[in-house]
């Protein structure tokens, strides 16, 4: 059965067709189009493309307006004549005629690296060959990495289909805060990072007989600290077999790193692809291509329009790949994810428009910030790939071809050189790895960057003076999130709080926002946001949130009166159920505040005073490196303007913005971290009373 656009809306969220057509309108808050033939009766075209306001460029959806009738095809197939076809599609991928070479390869040396064309196989065939042929013997596990949540859930679905067993059972993938494994799980899919967590259980990988590293092109943070371990397993386990899977980018670079370990190639099929650039401004191509979309819509029956982006789940991840029904048009909307990790059958056209959303970190002020920023010509050449998949294709790309040459990097700089470190820093030491300046880095961080880590990890009491481990760091690192909300998480220990403290844990761990804010009823969003408001800053907002929701019984329908969005929500209940879990390896007990926000707020600053900001005469400032920062429109403080401030993070758009944030009174600051504060350094400067700022309505900001 072909997915239709209005399964995908019903099936999310289990909601009656009407309900959810109304949730639908509630979430027109970026953009949105309406295309397609017009309806007879009510003349308004039959699908509308929806832009959510919070992932404005990752989600686009379309909703089918009106019913339609059930497109007439062929009989479905019987369950034998599935497993023939799939089983065809196994050999007609580019891997399978060297799939007995590739297995003697893999026999003949330790180290593998595997050179392929997006789509030849590597993910979803390997390690199924290796499962044939007898590497999961004696409960021994297969690991295959991805850097992407989302393609380890939909490449292990993929697989357990192949196999024709239940996804958890032999086939699963585990990813942070999800775990579909069983004791009986041999090939496991998983995100690196969940892989670099195995080596805090188990540091020689024991239950393992192969890692395959996948994507390894992609360069995260995670795979590139995987490299240094693995081959560092490598050496003192001679029978792990270990394989670096990648695009057909930086293979070189893996064999010099892994003791010039062969290279496996396996020839692609390409069709030519036919590059077209653009000569326009960028909108005015965008608008040429929402043209274009609507004048498609008139011309054929049916426009699925799916969307792929990382946090989608699972259910509707398994849409994208099925089958277009005969005579519609598949268009899929997506983020760079689709570049390399995921392949989808029949691609001919790819609009590539040039961007990519990328981290960049700044170690002298330690301000990590997420910008959209233009890709490099190896990400443009990769995106171009997908268009001869199947065929001769097409790649419009957004931008000129001197663009293409003169700004355009060669390639991607690793994530290792552009991000934060603690994290890591903190498992390579509770790992025993004392000399992280001299850990075998395939590109080393920058120097600055990685004192600043230690720093921090010094700072939150995870490290001692001489950088070893302490029994808190040793906790701090149990726990799957960054280091200062795991130190937040220890001290509501001390404040007697553990029961809010995990719930504004969860919600800061819902990267989405949680409040939406559709066009046509702004007073009301409003209004229903403003409600939970809460004195003290929006950790308690989120808070309230949480608290209330979970009193009306986690109901879909609450968080649709109130404006708050029903999937981050069930997300965060996902992830505080978690949480809670490790509580009592961690050593927290379980209490709460009994509405005394004041010990949540002190357990919240233990965690994070190292993100602080004052306001002075010229705005807000932070506290040790005087940087100037705003509060984020969204903020419940944006017009309050308290004089001691923390945020959870900061976020480079048009300004420096903090996003969420807490008043806070600066002597807490020297209760927690008196070792980091001076009393001196938080004297007010100024009167006592400050003018209180007339801030720019969000109205005003636009
Ligand atoms: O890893 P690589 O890019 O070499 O290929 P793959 O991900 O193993 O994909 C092999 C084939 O499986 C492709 O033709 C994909 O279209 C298909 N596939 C799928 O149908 N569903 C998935 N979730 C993943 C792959
Ligand atoms: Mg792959």
């Amino acid at each position: 059965q072909p997915a239709r656009a209005m399964d995908l809306v019903e099936e999310e969220s289990g909601a009656p067709g009407e309900e959810q057509r109304r949730w639908e309108e509630a979430r027109l808050g970026a953009a949105s189009l309406k295309f397609g033939a017009r309806d007879a009766a009510s003349q308004e075209p039959k699908y509308q493309l929806v832009l959510e306001e919070e992932e404005t460029i990752e989600f686009v959806r379309a909703t089918q307006l009106q019913g339609d009738e059930e497109p007439s095809g062929p009989p479905p197939p019987t369950q034998a004549q599935q497993k023939e076809s799939i089983q065809a599609v196994r050999r007609s991928l580019p891997v399978f005629p060297f799939r007995e070479e590739l297995l003697a390869a893999i026999a003949d040396h330790q180290v593998l690296i595997i050179e392929g064309e997006t789509g030849s196989g590597k993910t979803t065939q390997i390690p199924q060959y290796l499962f044939e042929e007898g590497y999961t013997k004696k409960g021994m596990k297969i690991a295959c990495t991805q850097p992407r949540r989302v393609a380890a859930m939909s490449v292990a679905a993929r697989v357990a289909r192949e196999m024709g067993v239940k996804l958890g059972n032999e086939v699963g993938y585990s990813i942070r805060f999800e775990d579909c494994t069983s004791e009986r799980t041999a090939l496991r899919y998983m995100t690196d990072g969940m892989l670099l967590r195995e080596f805090l259980s188990e540091p020689d990988l024991a239950s393992y007989s192969v890692v395959m590293v996948d994507e390894a092109h992609e360069r995260t943070l995670h795979t590139d600290i995987l490299f240094g371990l693995i081959k560092d397993v490598a050496r003192f386990r001679p029978e792990l077999k270990v394989l670096v899977a990648s695009a057909t980018l930086d293979t070189a670079r893996f064999s010099t790193f892994f003791d010039d370990a062969p290279v496996f190639r396996i020839p692609g099929r390409r069709f030519p692809v036919d590059i077209f650039y653009t000569k326009e401004e960028i909108e005015a191509a965008c608008e040429m291509l929402q043209d274009r979309c609507r004048r498609l819509g008139s011309k054929i029956r049916e426009l699925l329009v799916l969307p792929i982006y990382a946090n989608l789940p699972s259910d509707m991840q398994a849409r994208i790949f099925q089958p277009t029904p005969p005579g519609a048009r598949k268009v899929v909307v997506a983020t760079n994810i689709a570049e390399t990790s995921l392949t989808i059958e029949g691609i001919i056209y790819v609009l590539d428009p040039g961007f990519c959303k990328q981290k960049s970190y700044n170690p002298r002020t330690g301000m990590e910030s997420l910008t959209i920023t233009p890709c490099s010509k190896a990400s443009a050449n990769q995106r171009a790939g997908r268009a001869g998949r199947v065929a001769a294709g097409k790649c419009f790309r957004l931008y000129t071809a001197w663009a293409y040459q003169h700004e355009l990097e060669e390639t991607t700089v690793p994530e290792i050189q552009r991000t934060s470190l603690g994290n890591v820093v903190l498992l390579l030491k509770s790992l025993g790895i004392h000399d992280l300046m001299h850990f075998d880095f395939l590109d080393p961080p920058p120097y600055e960057t990685l004192l600043l880590a230690l720093e921090q990890l010094y700072a939150l009491g995870a490290l001692n003076h001489l950088g070893e481990l302490t029994t808190s760091g040793r906790k701090m690192a149990e726990l799957p999130v960054d280091p200062m909300l795991s130190k937040m998480i220890l001290a509501s220990e001390k404040y007697s709080c553990s029961e809010e403290i995990l719930t504004v844990a969860a919600m800061l761990c819902v990267n989405s926002s949680i409040f939406y804010r559709p066009k046509d009823k702004l007073v009301h969003a409003d209004n229903a946001r403003v409600n939970f408001f809460l004195p003290g800053g929006d950790h308690l907002v989120l808070l309230n949130v949480y608290t209330q929701w979970a009193e009306s019984g986690y109901s879909s329908q609450w968080c649709y009166e109130n404006f708050v969005q029903f999937r981050s929500m069930r997300r965060a209940r996902d992830v505080r159920e978690q949480l809670e879990g490790l509580l009592e390896r961690v050593e927290v007990g379980l209490s709460s505040c009994q509405g005394d926000y004041i010990r949540v707020r002190k357990a919240i600053t233990a965690g994070y005073f190292y993100h602080t900001a004052r306001l002075t005469r010229s705005g807000y400032r932070t506290v040790k490196q005087r940087q100037t920062v705003f509060i984020h429109p969204n903020s419940s403080l944006f017009e309050e303007q308290p004089r001691w401030l923390l945020y959870h993070e900061l976020v480079l758009t048009t300004k420096e913005f903090m996003r969420q944030v807490l008043e806070i009174e600066s002597s807490w600051l020297l209760e927690v971290a008196p070792h980091y504060y001076k009393a001196k350094e938080l004297e007010d400067p100024h009167s006592k009373k400050m003018p209180k700022k007339t801030g720019k309505t969000r109205e005003e900001l636009g």
